[in-house]
C-alpha cells in the first residue's frame, strides 16, 4: 500500500507545509471567515505537528461556525483534554489521545537506558498483528509493513512504568471516552526503531486490549529525526480511516501517548542524523496494552 500520509510528512518538511501556511494566511487575511482556509489551515497544522496553532485555528473556527463539531472536538484535543467535551458529530472523526511530557522522573528514565542495554541482545524483530473479526490475532513478519525491534519484559518494566501509568488510569479512561473496566493483564514491551525503521497504519486490535500506551525516550543528545506518531482521522461510521487526514506528535523524550487501541496509528520513518546510529542511540519506546480483568 502507498504510504500517504509518509509522502505528506517528507513534503511537509521539505517545504511543502510552509508555503501552504503563507498561501492559507494571505487568504484568510483577504477572507476571515473563509471556512475551507481555516480547515486547511488546522490540517496543515496538525500534519506538521504544531498543535498549539492547531488548537487556536479549530477555536476560531467554532467560534465561527457553532454548528462544525469536528472543530469543536479538534480544538479540544489539540489544546490537550482530549475532546472529552466536545460535541461529537459530523461524518469524520479524529482520533482521541492523551499527552504526557516529561512523565517520568529522571531516574526512571535513566533506569530504562540502563535496562535496554541489558535487554538489548534479547530483542527480536516485531511482527504484524493481523487481526479477524471472531477470531485470535494471527502474527507474522512483514518488512513492508513495519521494521521494529523489541522485547516482552514485563517483570522488568513493570516497577520502572506501570504503576505511574496505572495512577492515572481512571483519569485517562475519563478523558478518552473509554468505557471503565477493572484492568487485568498489562503487557509491557521494549522496543527500539533503527535508523530507516518505521511501522505502517494499523490499529493495536485483535488481542484484548483496551487501552494502549507508548512512553517515548532517548539518549541524550538526540541523534535522529522522524519516528513521529501519526492519529488518522475516521469515517465515523464505516471506521475506515482517511490517509491523507492526520494529528502528527513529534518524537520528544519522556513523554507518554495513551489512546484507545482502534485508532488508526502510524510511526514515521526514522532518520539517522550522522550515520551510522547505533540501536541505543535510536528511537526508543515502551509500549503498553491494558487488558480487561477475566472473569
Ligand atoms: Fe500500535
Amino acid at each position: 500500500m502507498d504510504d500517504i500520509a509518509q509522502k505528506i510528512v517528507d513534503a511537509g518538511e521539505a517545504g511543502l507545509w510552509t508555503g501552504v501556511e503563507r498561501n492559507l494566511l494571505s487568504q484568510l487575511e483577504q477572507d476571515p471567515a473563509d471556512k475551507g482556509s481555516f480547515h486547511k489551515l488546522g490540517l496543515v497544522y496538525r500534519q506538521s505537528g504544531q498543535l498549539t496553532k492547531a488548537a487556536e485555528i479549530y477555536a476560531r473556527l467554532s467560534a465561527l461556525d457553532g454548528e462544525d463539531g469536528f472543530a469543536d472536538v479538534l480544538w479540544k484535543i489539540c489544546s490537550g483534554n482530549s475532546g472529552k467535551d466536545a460535541r461529537e458529530f459530523g461524518l469524520i472523526e479524529p482520533a482521541r489521545f492523551v499527552v504526557r511530557r516529561d512523565f517520568l522522573s529522571t531516574d526512571a528514565r535513566d533506569a530504562l537506558l540502563r535496562l535496554f542495554e541489558v535487554k538489548y541482545p534479547e530483542m527480536e524483530e516485531l511482527e504484524v498483528t493481523l487481526a479477524h473479526k471472531n477470531s485470535d490475532a494471527e502474527f507474522k513478519l512483514d518488512r513492508s509493513i513495519r521494521n521494529q525491534f523489541g522485547v516482552y519484559c514485563k517483570s522488568d518494566l513493570e516497577e520502572i512504568i506501570q504503576a505511574d501509568v496505572m495512577k492515572l488510569f481512571p483519569a485517562f479512561c475519563d478523558a478518552l471516552n473509554v468505557q471503565p473496566f477493572l484492568p487485568g493483564r498489562h503487557d509491557l514491551r521494549l522496543d527500539y526503531t533503527p535508523d530507516g525503521g518505521f511501522g505502517k497504519m494499523h490499529q493495536d486490535v485483535g488481542f484484548g486490549a483496551r487501552l494502549s500506551y507508548l512512553y517515548y525516550f532517548n539518549r541524550q543528545p538526540k541523534k535522529f529525526r522522524g519516528g513521529d506518531l501519526l492519529f488518522f482521522d475516521q469515517n465515523r461510521d464505516t471506521g475506515q480511516p482517511l490517509p491523507h487526514q492526520f494529528t502528527r506528535i513529534c518524537h520528544e523524550d519522556n513523554l507518554l501517548l495513551v489512546f484507545p487501541p482502534q485508532y488508526y496509528h502510524q510511526v514515521t520513518r526514522v532518520a539517522a542524523l550522522e550515520p551510522p546510529l547505533e540501536a541505543a542511540d535510536s528511537r526508543l519506546s515502551v509500549c503498553g496494552f491494558i487488558h480487561p480483568k477475566e472473569v
